[in-house]
Formats: C-alpha cells, structure tokens, sequence
C-alpha cells in the first residue's frame, strides 16, 4: 500500500500563490508618469490595490485628469508590470480622477520629486527605454541594435545607443564612429560629462539623430582587455549618470550576453526597461534565450518581445535555406507569452552594412532591410510608442509652479513674521 505523505508547500508552489500588496506596489513603483517624472505610487495616484486569494488584482488608478492623454500608456505599463508577477492570474484597472485638492497635492509632490531626488541618471523620464539582449553571443544582437536604433532614428527621432557590451563591444564598427569621447562642463552639473557621439539619419521632415556611446570609444578595440577588471555593473552606472545624454526620445542597449550583472543593475537604475530577446531559429538556441528572459523577469524587467535573426536564406533562385533551423523565435514567443515582433532573414547585406558602418536598415533594400524596418514601426507604434508629452504637460507643469510659487511665498512670509 502506497502512503501519502502531507507535505509543507514547497518553494515552487509558494512561488505561485497571489502577491501580497506590497508585491503589486512595488511592482507599481516601475509605472513611471512620464508627465510627472515619478512613478505613479510616489505621486499617490494609486489609492487602493486589492488582490483575490486567486491572484486576481484590481488596481485603483487615480488620474489628475480624467482624459489625459497617457491613459492607454499607464493602462499599458500598470498591466503588463503587475503580470510579471508569478502569481498573478488578471490584472483590472477601476480609473478615478483626481479633484483639485488631490491633483494640486499630486503636482506638489511631483516638483518636490524633481528638485529633491535629481533623478539617479541623466536619461530624461519620458524616453522609452529598449534593452536588446540574447542567451549567448554571435546571435546578432548587435546587428539588430544598431539597424534597429537607425531604423527609429530615421522616423525623426533621437535615439541613444549604448552598448553595455563593455568587453565584447561591436557598435562603434557597426555605425562607423571611431571619434574618441570627450567630457566637457556641461550647465548644471559640477563635473565634466561625457558628450556621446552624434550621427544624424534619414532625411527631410524625419530627420533623426543617433547619440552613441560605448567603451570602444574610450579605449580603442585593441586595449578593451584593460578593462577586464572594471566590473560591468559599474561601467554601465557610468553611461547613465556620467553623460550628457541630453533630449532622448529613445534609448537602445546592446546588452552583453548571458550574464545576470547588467540586467540587475539596470531594473535598479531604469526599472522601466522593456527587453526584446534575439534568438536564432535553431530550437536548441531558444532555450538559451529563454534563460536571459527568465533572468529579466527574476529582475522585474519586462520582455516585451522576441526577435528572430538568421532566419532562412533565400538564394537568387527565390529558394529558401532554414541553415540555422526554424521555428526557434516562434517557439520562445510563445513559451514567454510574448509577441514575435519579425524574423530577421540571413543576408549578406546585414553583414556588409555592418563591415561599411551603415545599417542596412537606412538605405538599403531586399528582405532584411524591410524587416527591420517593419519591428521599427512596431516598436514606434505598439511596443513603447514615444512619450506624447503635448497633452496637458505644459498646462500641468504651468499649475504645479504656480502652486510652489504660492508655498515658497507662504514660507517667506511665515519666516518674515517670525
Ligand atoms: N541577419 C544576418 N544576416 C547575415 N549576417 C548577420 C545577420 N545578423 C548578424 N550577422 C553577422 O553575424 C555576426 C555576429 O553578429 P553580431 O551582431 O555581432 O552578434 P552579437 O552581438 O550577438 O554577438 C556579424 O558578423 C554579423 O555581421
Ligand atoms: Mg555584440
């Protein structure tokens, strides 16, 4: 006869059971108005969270004003970061709006936010922040960030590129930059900030400009070993605090490979990261993928799609080769839950573009070029569409100096009678 014997839930089980509140608000805390330039549990604009035994979540959001613009982008990030959490089964959103008592306090704490905590990085709050990252290296990740990066620049925008692939670096060659970074004093900082090197793209009304940086401008490829002791997570702090990144509209990250070190140090100092994962078709590759995609989510970083490159070969003949296999981008999709944003075809001119220094993505035709362009598009427009700061910013921004205009006149006053 077999005996059952009762056991205490283990690890695994207790990592699924319903997230306390205390999960969901910290989980909150990456919802950053961009408006605001604070997270949305800072600014009190989330008053009530409440969860069932079953994992279902219901989080009461609070906006200053009922139509504002950034109502589908909170919805968005509200959703997609409380899912991350394991236990989660729904995520519901109850909207309220704020009266003017509550939105005068909300714009209060936001400027005391702005002028108290100076924000831990020079990347402004309202830039969407990419980081491309794969399982190993030779994947093309740095292909797919460079063309990528250019493919957004060129809609008319301004796009940081910076490869944390401190060791490995590969961005300067892609992008045919070798200029050296300078620091010089920059307006408002006590110490001398590195200025990126600027590249401008695509022309006319979409004109866009690419700011650059990595370590190869810092130590040319041949002493990049001098740099072995440094440790990763520092020199990537260095990128985001140390320069003048100045207007972004978007930022790129060459990732390193594999390793966990930059994905922590990166959900600590831009929480708001989206991740996409490059992956070859092969099925055994996507089981590598799918570790550096289980490490951004142990980080809370969200993976907000994957994309496959090498995928099959079509010769002049108009034949396909799957060289490297097929259904590997696919497959890891949808074992993450996640969209395939596009499957990269091996091409020479990918390799070419990135031997001239110009992505392929720019200028150049055939079916690489065209899809790059494409997971671009989608990006602007789905994944992480440009902070729209037209709506009521400058109306808000206008009210919250009035508001501390009539405090600090309050506090001189009161100080002037004692
Ligand atoms: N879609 C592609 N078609 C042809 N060659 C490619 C493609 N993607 C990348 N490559 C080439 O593969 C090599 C590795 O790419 P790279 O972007 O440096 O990978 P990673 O950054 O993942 O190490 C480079 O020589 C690059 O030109
Ligand atoms: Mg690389």
């Amino acid at each position: 006869m077999d005996f059952v014997i009762p056991v205490e839930p283990t690890a695994a089980s207790s990592a699924t059971a319903a997230p306390s509140s205390d999960d969901v608000f910290s989980l909150l805390r990456a919802v950053i108005d961009p408006e605001l330039g604070a997270d949305i549990v800072t600014l009190g604009m989330v008053p009530d969270v409440q969860i069932s035994p079953f994992g279902a979540v219901v989080v009461t959001v609070k906006l200053t004003i009922g139509g504002c613009p950034l109502r589908a982008q909170i919805k968005k990030d509200v959703e997609s970061r409380v899912a991350l959490h394991p236990g989660v089964t729904d995520v519901r959103i109850e909207w309220g709006e704020m009266n003017s008592e509550e939105r005068s306090e909300v714009m209060l704490k936001a400027r005391w936010n702005a002028r108290e905590h100076a924000p831990d990085t020079e990347i402004p709050q309202s830039c969407r922040v990419l980081a491309i990252a794969s399982g190993k290296g030779g994947v093309g990740k740095s292909s797919v960030t460079v063309n990528l990066a250019a493919a957004v620049a060129a809609q008319g925008f301004t796009v940081g590129v910076l490869d944390a692939d401190i060791w490995g670096f590969s961005v300067p060659r892609l992008l045919g930059i070798d200029e050296p970074l300078e620091a010089l004093p920059v307006e408002g900082s006590e110490k001398p900030k590195i200025i990126p090197n600027e590249l401008t793209v695509g022309r006319g009304l979409t004109q866009g400009t690419l700011k650059v940086v990595s370590t190869g401008f810092l130590v040319g490829e041949d002493t990049a070993l001098m740099w072995r002791g440094l440790m990763l997570t520092k020199a990537v702090e260095q990128f985001l605090r140390d320069v003048h990144w100045g207007e972004l509209d978007y930022l790129f990250i060459d990732m390193p490979p594999g390793t966990g070190d930059v994905q922590m140090g990166l959900a600590r100092m831009l929480p708001r990261t989206d991740m996409l994962v490059v992956t070859t078709p092969a099925l055994a590759a996507q089981k590598v993928a799918a570790r550096a995609a289980d490490m951004a989510r142990r980080s809370f970083l969200r993976v907000s799609g994957v994309i496959e490159n090498m995928s099959s070969f079509t010769c002049d003949h108009g034949q396909a080769y799957a060289l490297f296999g097929e259904g590997g981008g696919q497959a890891l999709a949808d074992q993450i839950g996640v969209p395939l944003l596009g499957q990269v075809p091996l091409e020479p001119s990918v390799a070419a573009g990135g031997d001239a220094g110009t992505p392929v993505s720019l200028d150049g035709t055939g079916a690489a070029a065209d899809v790059f362009r494409s997971i671009a598009r989608r990006i602007i427009d789905d994944i992480a569409p440009p902070t729209n700061m037209a709506g009521c910013s400058a109306r808000m921004l206008g009210m919250v100096d009035a508001a501390l205009a009539a405090k600090d006149a309050e506090r001189a006053a009161q100080s002037s009678e004692s």
